[in-house]
């Protein structure tokens, strides 16, 4: 590994106080859920800072369609959770052990679990239709985070039956359904690989030592 010398001598010093990166470190994946009610506001905040990402020729590809119906909910978690199954049922042993030792099954309690769920949705004809709406994806999680509120990006098995009880329009694609509420388990510690083994400097390999 080529280190360049002038990072050797003066060692770079990242910021760690500022808010962004202080959200992105906080933020953690929660399956499980308190039934706790929450402010629809607080929802409509986070979505709001989805719509500020930027999109391939700002077409905004994006809709979202935040669901509370205890009703809707049990529909949408009994067709994941059929599909899941099968998922589950056709997987290499060796695949299924890996889930199990992470805690994922077939059973997703969090889509009724949760006060609301926010289904976000790409228009595909658009330019970038699936890269910008995951740019307004990663947006709304970190303002979620900002209001105190836990998430998943859970991504279903592609389903016709889904986008039919949500009556989804033709030409959009559904890319996660993100439940959003208290967490009722303890947020998980997920590694990160370090800025130096995924970040060169001109050069793919000429790395910044920087932690
Ligand atoms: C594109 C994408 C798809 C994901 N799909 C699922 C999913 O279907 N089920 C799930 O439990 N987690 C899913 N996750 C969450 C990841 O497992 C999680 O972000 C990762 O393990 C890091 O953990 P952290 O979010 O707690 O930092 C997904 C995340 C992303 C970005």
């Amino acid at each position: 590994m080529y280190i360049r010398k002038q990072f050797r001598r003066e060692r770079l010093r990242i910021p760690m106080d500022k808010v962004v990166l202080k959200l992105a470190l906080h933020r953690k994946s929660i399956r499980r859920y308190k039934s706790d009610k929450i402010d629809l506001s607080k929802i409509l905040y986070a979505i709001k800072t989805a719509l500020q990402a930027p999109s391939g020729a700002n077409q905004q590809p994006w809709r979202f369609i935040i669901v509370e119906d205890p009703e809707v909910k049990a529909e949408i978690r009994k067709i994941c959770e059929d599909l899941e199954k099968k998922f589950y049922s056709r997987v290499k042993k060796e695949l299924k052990e890996w889930l199990l030792s992470r805690g994922f099954t077939w059973k997703k309690p969090f889509l009724t679990e949760a006060p609301y769920l926010i289904a976000v949705f790409a228009e595909l004809g658009k330019p970038y239709a699936v890269q910008s709406t995951w740019l307004a994806i990663g947006y709304l999680l970190l303002a979620l985070e900002e209001a105190g509120l836990a998430s998943l990006t859970y991504t279903p098995p592609s389903s016709p039956e889904l986008l039919e009880i949500l009556r989804v329009p033709e030409g959009f694609q559904l890319q996660t359904i993100i439940p959003v509420g208290i967490a009722g388990e303890d947020k998980r510690k997920e590694p990160r690989k370090k800025l130096h083994e995924v970040t060169f400097y001109n050069r793919w390999g000429t790395t910044l030592m920087q932690d």
